[in-house]
């Protein structure tokens, strides 16, 4: 076994000088090593040197003496006849300095030269806290770290959720305020020294906060004898939530035929038949210690909100004429339309108020009656065709429908432009080629100049648009957290 096969990685770093150079042939040396491998350190005195005894120490603790055999060096090292120190079958624990001490003979004082091992270590790392789980109530602190060891010393990266942290340092300590509910997760460390694989631990995160529910369609349509479901989401409950249905402030009563159901996150309030007494309002909540959410459901027989077909070969438009189509989902039969139309004028205000003299009775709504139809749906389609329009002239249109329960209601707002032709045409000028029907989102106001006020009954307040716009608020919130994360040094 010869001694260069045994020095595997050999990085030659001069420590110091020391006035040892003409004493020492050898240079002090940082040993970069392999686990059970061996390393030989040199303590190579200049051949005109008088040598009288030689020690070693590690970490200045003495380990042998040549003029002492009985100061035992440890199993695994052993002396040379030149003094050379071999350690055989390194392990983790023989990271260290080590020096050789050379004693001249009088007045000679003597001299010393330091070699260091730095046993390479593949990482492995401990979490904190050790069980690799962290509960918190929103508003208290996260601590969490990953406490790597390995020669050399790891890097540690971070990943939450499998993305990666942009942090600036690689930092063994992670400390946040847990301001929402989406700074949860699994915050996973990476440890990695180059010596085998990097090693990886992972700590989840619980945010415990007041629940948060939602649903897709509050207003639901229905029909006497059939089958209607009213469907809540719960989307965070930590710690777990109760949850129920009420009616008008009271728990629901369920038998066989009203069930509630829960799967997971998916809480259902089904009828197997509906009853006229079944329709109403509906709530659904979720409570924990932290607080509640509740979403809240209409049961309706009144019809779905309509909408405009909008198809060139079917709207025939004419300079004063133009065929409006609908479709509307109504368990019942439609008993009759109220179609609205008036002229476009690009703004619900003319911004001028010569404009508004000008145009006069013509900004208002006019309603048109149409019949309904005898079918028993759920999909009704009608037309109508609206006469006695002005050339060349944008209109919009919105419509509402009536079953046996009620008005439903308005629908999203269709814009078309009737044909150029001869006549007078309205003293606003709008470049009516460009304009193909389009529909618009209904306006959150209703439109002027209805009287019947019912129509326009907002049965249906959406909590879903209220939690998108919440959503977004979080978004922004929690960028800024990231971007205070407070870090323990
Ligand atoms: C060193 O030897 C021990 C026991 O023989 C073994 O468990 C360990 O994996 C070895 N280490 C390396 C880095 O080969
Ligand atoms: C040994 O030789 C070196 C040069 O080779 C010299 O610098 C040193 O002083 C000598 N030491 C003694 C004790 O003669
Ligand atoms: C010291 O002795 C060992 C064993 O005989 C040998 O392998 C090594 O090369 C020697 N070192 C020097 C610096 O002469
Ligand atoms: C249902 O709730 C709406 C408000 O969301 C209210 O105007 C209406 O009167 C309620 N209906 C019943 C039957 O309580
Ligand atoms: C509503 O509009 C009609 C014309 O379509 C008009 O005769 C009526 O006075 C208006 N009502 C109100 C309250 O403005």
């Amino acid at each position: 076994m010869t001694i260069n096969k045994l020095l595997v990685v050999i990085i030659i770093i001069f420590i110091k000088f020391g006035g040892c150079e003409k004493v020492f042939k050898s240079v002090p040396v940082v040993f970069k090593i392999y686990e059970n491998e061996s390393v030989l350190l040199p303590c190579y005195i200049q051949d005109n040197e008088t040598v009288a005894r030689v020690k070693w120490y590690k970490n200045n603790r003495l380990l042998g003496d040549t003029l002492d055999q009985h100061t035992l060096l440890p199993s695994r090292m052993y002396m040379h006849r030149n003094y050379s120190l071999q350690i055989d079958s390194l392990r983790a624990h023989d990271t260290a300095d080590y020096t050789c001490e050379v004693i001249r003979p009088e007045p000679l004082g003597p001299i010393k030269q330091s070699h260091s091992i730095e046993v390479q270590c593949s990482p492995s790392v401990r979490t904190i806290p050790e069980e690799g789980f962290l509960e918190v109530r929103k508003g208290e602190y996260v601590d969490i770290g990953c406490e790597a060891s390995g020669t050399p010393k790891p890097t540690i990266e971070w990943r939450k959720n499998g993305e990666a942290m942009a942090l600036l340092e690689h930092r063994s300590r992670i400390r946040f305020r847990a301001e929402h509910r989406l700074l949860a997760g699994v915050y996973e460390c990476i440890a990695d020294n180059s010596v085998g694989d990097p090693v990886k631990a992972a700590i989840r995160v619980i945010i415990q906060d007041a629940p948060v529910v939602s649903a897709v369609r509050t207003f639901v349509h229905t029909a006497i004898g059939l089958r209607a479901a009213l469907q809540a989401r719960l989307d965070f409950a930590a710690p777990p939530a109760k949850t129920a249905w009420f009616r008008d402030g009271r728990p629901v009563k369920t038998d066989d035929r009203i069930i509630i159901m829960g799967h997971e996150n998916s809480h259902q309030l089904i009828f197997r038949t509906v009853r006229k007494s079944d329709l109403g309002n509906y709530t659904f909540r979720a409570e924990n210690k932290l607080g509640m959410a509740d979403v809240s459901f209409k049961l309706t027989g009144v019809p779905n909100v309509a909408s405009f077909k909008v198809d060139p070969s079917l709207n025939k438009a004419t300079s004063t004429s133009f065929t409006l189509i609908w479709e509307v989902d109504s368990y019942s039969t439609i008993i009759e339309y109220n179609l609205w139309i008036r002229p476009y004028y690009g703004s619900r205000s003319p911004i001028d108020p010569d404009s508004v003299s000008t145009v006069g009775p013509a900004y208002f709504w006019s309603k048109i009656v149409v019949p309904g139809d005898s079918i028993d749906g759920p999909i009704h389609s009608a037309s109508y065709t609206v006469r006695g329009l002005t050339p060349s002239t944008v209109y919009e249109a919105t419509v509402t429908s009536r079953n046996r329960f009620g008005w439903s209601k308005t629908s999203a707002v269709l814009h078309f432009a009737t044909e150029p032709g001869v006549g007078r045409t309205l003293p606003v000028t709008i470049d009516y080629a460009d304009i193909t029907p389009t529909l618009e989102e209904p306006e959150s106001e209703q439109p002027e100049n209805i009287t019947q006020a019912h129509v326009f009954e907002r049965l249906n307040e959406m909590p879903m648009s209220d939690s998108g716009a919440r959503e977004k608020l979080n978004v922004i919130v929690i960028s800024f957290l990231i971007c205070s994360i407070i870090w323990l040094s």
